[in-house]
């Protein structure tokens, strides 16, 4: 099998293309995920907000993402990824101006909420879209193409929020600032409404649906004529030998693996503690005495970080595989967590061990966890119910962010922050031999041989 993908001609622009298209999905979910912590201070004294409705502002975006994540499978495998992608754009278009003119906080809830949704289903699907597309030599890149726009949707909206806020009077902050940077949010939404009508749908989800004809022109588009012809028998087959795709064959033991592992890595992505700093980090640098300007600049730093690394990760998730990746970032992110923990309870935080180590581990969540657990859970499940099981995954994913968000500053505050870190790097620990001993490698794979790795265990 392998001998007849390397004679193929693959148009890697036009897939490239499209695939950016698709990631532009991503540059939405960090834009909207981030741009809350820059609007929460001006929205506390536009409204009022005690600390409870403060959390439930900041974080009911993630509950939408939660029901997004949620609905994405059924709908995108009844309708189309290409159709559903379309309804996110809308949903987080409708999402931006909703939270950008409110009168009253419940209103701006909503909005959040809507636009959450959004941000759920797009986080599932862009993914899972782009791996049906790509040829498997270069899947983990293209697909891992979403995770940079996820980092550069965080990083834009750091410069977005601060260039807004000092557009103005500190009154105008407060009565108008936050609303800018939440209805900004419509041109990238507009943007990728417009180009997702230029992409092709999915050839995998037009094989399930029976419409060979325009399945194998998508193919051929991708990979040319010869291996089109393949690749659609390839997935003929696959998709003949899947059982009608019910949530039952999702309990079948070769899938409750799949599943387990899906479920599994994608709460360890986030019970690891990375957006404990994405969305908390000016608060930690303060913790270690920096003052409110150095800890800001140490946050853009971090952003950088993330970025750079992202794309390290971009260069050789095809190259050095899946596994070896998460092995590596796993354990230098246990290392780097149980180091800052410790320099917070021997109180030697004021030297740069702190910014140093949380470098680190950023860095090494970059090339591991952050791009990977989401190919991961696109790749690993078979056409008919991939959808499905992605979005379960999904859920189980912004759920564990939920969680995490809102127990943070509970345990910061609670058992301080060297328990904190501990315990993320205990969970970091637990990553790295749950890779070691259940994750697959699925580097140059087809899906259809992804698929036959699980018939092993079943
Ligand atoms: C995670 C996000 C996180 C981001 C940071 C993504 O893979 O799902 O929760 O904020 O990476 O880079």
């Amino acid at each position: 099998m392998n001998g007849t993908r390397h004679r193929t001609t693959v148009n890697l622009s036009f897939v490239t293309l499209v695939s950016i298209v698709a990631a532009l999905g991503g540059l939405l979910f960090g834009y909207d995920t981030a741009v809350i912590s820059g609007a929460i201070g001006f929205m506390q004294q536009k409204f009022a907000l005690g600390s409870v409705m403060t959390g439930w502002v900041v974080s009911s975006l993630l509950v939408g993402a939660i029901v997004g994540a949620g609905i994405a499978g059924v709908l995108s495998d009844k309708y189309g990824r290409k159709g559903m992608l379309i309804v996110a754009a809308i949903l987080f278009s409708l999402g931006s101006i909703g939270s950008a003119i409110p009168s009253a906080i419940s209103e701006f809830v909503a909005a959040r909420i809507l636009g959450g949704i959004g941000i759920g289903i797009s986080s599932t699907l862009v993914p899972l879209y782009i791996a049906e597309i790509a040829p498997a030599k270069y899947r983990g890149r293209l697909v891992s193409l979403n995770q940079l726009a996820v980092v550069i949707g965080i990083s834009a909206i750091y410069f977005v929020n601060r260039s807004v806020a000092n557009a103005g009077t500190p009154a105008w902050d407060v009565s108008s600032a936050w609303r800018w940077m939440f209805g900004l949010g419509l041109i990238p939404g507009m943007a990728f409404m417009i180009l997702l009508s230029f992409v092709p749908k999915s050839p995998r989800w037009l094989q399930k649906q029976s419409k060979s004809d325009l399945a194998l022109q998508v193919l051929e588009r991708i990979n040319g004529k010869q291996q089109a012809e393949i690749e659609l028998r390839q997935i003929e087959q696959s998709i003949r030998k899947e059982s009608a795709g019910s949530i039952r064959q999702l309990f079948k033991p070769g899938m409750r693996v799949a599943l387990w592992v899906g479920v599994v890595l994608a709460v360890l992505q986030q019970v690891t503690g990375i957006n404990a700093i994405m969305y908390y980090a000016p608060e930690i640098f303060k913790q270690t005495g920096a003052g409110t300007n150095a800890s800001l600049t140490e946050t853009i730093i971090v952003g950088a970080v993330n970025l750079v690394f992202t794309i390290v990760a971009l260069w050789l998730i095809d190259k050095v595989g899946r596994k070896a990746l998460l092995l590596v970032g796993t354990a230098v992110m246990t290392i780097s967590l149980f180091v800052v923990g410790y320099a917070f309870h021997t109180g030697n935080t004021h030297g740069p061990v702190v910014l140093v180590f949380i470098l680190l581990f950023v860095a090494a969540f970059a090339v591991s966890m952050g791009p990977i657990v989401w190919l991961v859970i696109a790749e690993i499940f078979p056409t008919s119910i991939r959808g499905r099981a992605t979005a379960v995954a999904s859920v189980a994913l912004w759920a564990a962010d939920y969680l995490v968000s809102q127990t943070f500053p509970i345990l910061l505050g609670g058992t301080g922050p060297s328990m904190t870190f501990w315990v993320f790097a205990l969970l970091s620990l637990v990553a790295f031999v749950f890779t070691l001993k259940v994750v697959p490698e699925t580097k140059e794979k087809s899906l259809e041989e992804i698929e036959h790795l699980w018939d092993a265990v079943s």
